[in-house]
């Protein structure tokens, strides 16, 4: 089975990927990672996210198997990701590894932008997931909170604003809900609720 999530900067997609591979015993791959990754290959050696030759290059060489969780779940990294991520190069360099992983046994679920849309158009279950951008600006601050990290919450929502933009206005796999996909808004959702609305909405499709 082949579960796709996709949803904008934190939709609660993340999570919601991990608890529904745990639950049906599959594999799971946070896209935005690798994304993330290529930007960071990029500013911590000085270079702008906008560097488009050199984020080609880094993504072609990007090893999926050691990326650095702690390191890339921060605003500069989801930011330059969102740069990176517009370079068609950047996106078919890493096509390759998300269907691969997508199709090896037993099946994996896989969040992202563009995974019911682009890389796995014919998963056995899409799920769009959205809520209101204040309410995911919130969630993203008490989680950077919570690592140390110093922002304010009007620097979260500008910055989910910001991304939201350039994530569904871009001319490569902007980010939709493909045609089949079904949509699950966690705006007024705890994550215990919108894990059970998840595992209804897959019992539902398959
Ligand atoms: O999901 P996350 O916030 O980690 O993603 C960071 C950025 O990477 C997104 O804002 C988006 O621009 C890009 N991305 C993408 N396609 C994916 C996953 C992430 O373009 N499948």
């Amino acid at each position: 089975m082949i579960i796709a999530i996709d949803g904008p900067a934190a939709s609660g997609k993340g999570t919601l990927g991990k608890r529904l591979a745990a639950h049906y015993g599959l594999r799971h791959l946070d896209t935005g990672l690798l994304y993330r990754g290529v930007a960071h290959v990029l500013l911590s050696a000085g270079h702008p996210a906008d560097d488009r030759v050199r984020a080609a290059a880094a993504a072609a060489a990007l090893d999926p198997g050691r990326l650095d969780e702690d390191a890339l779940k921060t605003q500069a990294a989801g930011e330059g990701a969102s740069i990176v991520s517009a370079f068609p190069e950047v996106r078919a360099a890493l096509l390759d590894v998300q269907r691969r992983f997508a199709a090896a046994p037993p099946g994996a679920v896989l969040d992202g932008r563009d995974i019911g849309t682009v890389i796995c158009p014919d998963a056995d279950v899409k799920i769009f997931v959205t809520a209101s951008a204040e309410e995911r600006a919130r969630r993203r601050f008490l989680e950077f909170r919570a690592r140390g990290l110093a922002v304010t919450e009007a620097e979260v929502l500008d910055d989910i604003r910001r991304r939201d933009a350039r994530d569904t206005g871009r001319a490569v796999a902007p980010l939709r809900p493909a045609a089949d996909a079904r949509l699950l808004d966690t705006t007024a959702l705890d994550v215990e609720a919108s894990v059970a609305a998840a595992i209804a909405l897959v019992e539902a499709a398959r």
